[in-house]
């Protein structure tokens, strides 16, 4: 018996030296230490045995399994270095690998356009103002001398919401009366001029941007999208300085060599009213492809600040004169980067983003 003994522990110290795999050491135990492996049949003949040397027997089968365990632990540790070793030599795993690094991230095209039209007013002395994009009829259209039944309401059209029944009221302002409690999502950011000179006296200048909303949507016009809006109210502001202030600003966010264009147009919040264009960013006046060939880029409205709006806002139309303008910027974006589809901006595709 303890010959067997004895040709079970040198069996075993071989195999498990020729082992290379955590399956082959695994597969050793099974077979010297397993429920029917070597040591458990050595142990199952002692039967047969006198009592002494069963007892003899046994404590030399114990001393020997503590020995073999201790023996294939060793085998595992030595198993699992080599393959890390052999992991790290090989060409598998390449430590000099850069690991993959953070970029920082930047504001988004529309944002920088919208903080750089702010800027450049604000280097003119303008302060900004802001106001809610869930708007009062009144304040979005009636107040701004579009009513309810004017044909300019079609370029602007939207939803309305009754405003009684999501519990808002017609403001009591100066000349407001009649219609107009009815609530949408402001079509343009010049319901900002009529907050803003409710809430102050003349003068005022200030530039208003933000989100606006409309039932549009194609290549150019998305549902929604920013404006920023300005106004200028003090006494005998005249056209010549709504002129030269757009001027100013064309020049410098378009560069030096800008030139700017006054076209007469219609805004019912404005009387006389322009619509402004630029020299064509793309081919310096020559004609080409984006300005179609007529060397202009149309940008913005703009006009002199129409009495009933004054009325409307409590300003007295006789002692105060002032110019508002309000622009797209997308559209300024869009000319600036050379970007041809505006929907892009609001796809959030990182390729695209990433460029500006
Ligand atoms: N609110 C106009 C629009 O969204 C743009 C505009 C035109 C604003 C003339 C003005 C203005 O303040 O004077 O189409």
């Amino acid at each position: 018996m303890n010959d067997r003994l004895a040709a079970l522990a040198s069996s075993a110290q071989s195999e498990l030296e020729k082992a290379v795999t955590l399956d082959a050491v695994e597969a050793l135990r099974v077979k010297f230490l397993g429920k029917k492996g070597e040591l458990a049949a050595i142990l199952g003949g002692m039967g047969k045995l006198a009592p002494e040397e069963r007892k003899a027997l046994g404590a030399a089968a114990n001393t020997l399994k503590t020995e073999l365990e201790t023996k294939i632990t060793a085998a595992l540790t030595r198993v699992q270095d080599q393959a890390l070793e052999a992991e790290l030599k090989g060409p598998r795993l390449d430590v000099t690998l850069p690991g993959r690094g953070v970029k920082p991230g930047h504001r988004h095209p529309v944002s920088q356009t919208l903080e750089d039209i702010c800027s450049t007013f604000a280097r003119l002395g303008f302060v900004i103002e802001q106001g809610p994009e869930i708007e009062l009829d009144w304040y979005n259209f009636e107040a701004l001398n579009v009513p309810a039944d004017h044909p300019a309401r079609d370029m602007q059209d939207t939803f309305y919401v009754d405003g009684k029944q999501v519990g808002v009221t017609k403001p009591k302002a100066p000349g407001g009366d009649g219609v107009g409690e009815q609530v949408v999502l402001r079509t343009h950011t010049s319901p900002v001029q009529i907050r803003t000179m409710l809430a102050q006296k003349p003068p005022v200048r200030a530039v208003m941007p933000g989100r606006v909303y409309r039932k549009d949507s194609d290549q150019t016009h998305t549902p929604m999208f920013h404006q920023v809006e300005g106004l200028l109210v003090d006494e005998k502001v005249t056209f010549a300085e709504l002129k030269g202030t757009l001027d100013a600003f064309a020049r410098a966010f378009f560069g030096a060599k800008s030139k700017t264009r006054f076209r007469p147009s219609f805004f019912p919040f404005t009387e006389p009213s322009a619509e402004v264009d630029v020299s064509c960013v793309f081919c310096a006046g020559k004609g080409c492809r984006v300005c179609k060939q007529t060397g202009w880029l149309e940008v913005l409205g703009s006009g002199m600040v129409h009495p009933n709006v004054f009325r409307h806002a409590g300003y007295d139309p006789s002692k105060v004169t002032g110019f508002a303008f309000g622009m797209g910027v997308e559209r300024l974006a869009m000319l600036r980067y050379g970007i041809d589809d505006l929907r892009t901006m609001f796809e959030n595709d990182y390729r695209f983003v990433a460029q500006f």
